[in-house]
């Protein structure tokens, strides 16, 4: 058994990430509304990982025989009036998922609960590659993306990405 709010911000967070897949989701729908296959891969890609990491922290759960309550998805909504603009978003919320992982290895630190400390570790260090991941991506944005020649290179390159599933099992 786990403590009991260390449980709940686990199971708090498979929520958290099944919305971070419809936030990318969302986006991957209005890069392609743009004609911007390759930004669109790239968002879908992330919507995978995130479906990935939610099924992860169910896994966890379930393998340390707790109940696990899924709850209502919020709905993404956003609009976006220039392809910078989901780049910047997707920064800002890996920044708000970071919080929430260190919110709860905080909780499991103060129980002494090192199993789960353990098992966010990963987390800890795939937020630290999400974030730099996109951070990377505005900046060459930014370097080539208001060129079209530019903006189709990147885009292309992009496309190429392959989804890859975590290396984390449980
Ligand atoms: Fe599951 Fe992008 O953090």
């Amino acid at each position: 058994m786990l403590d009991k709010k260390v449980a709940e911000l686990l199971n708090a967070q498979i929520n958290k990430e099944l919305y971070s897949a419809y936030i990318y989701l969302e986006m991957a729908d209005y890069y392609s509304d743009e004609g911007l296959g390759g930004f669109e891969n790239w968002f879908y890609i992330q919507t995978q990982e995130e479906r990935d990491h939610a099924m992860l922290f169910r896994a966890y759960l379930l393998n340390n025989g707790e109940k696990v309550t899924l709850d209502t998805i919020e709905k993404p909504g956003k609009s976006y009036d220039n392809f910078r603009a989901p780049l910047e978003t997707a920064l800002e919320h890996e920044r708000y998922v970071t919080s929430l992982i260190n919110a709860i290895y905080d909780a499991a630190y103060s129980v002494k609960d090192f199993r789960t400390m353990q098992f966010l570790d990963w987390f800890v260090k795939e937020q630290c590659e999400e974030e730099k991941n996109t951070d990377d991506l505005i900046k060459r944005f930014d370097l080539f993306g208001s060129d079209a020649k530019g903006l189709y290179m990147l885009d292309s390159e992009l496309g190429a990405r392959v989804y890859s599933a975590p290396s984390l099992t449980l």
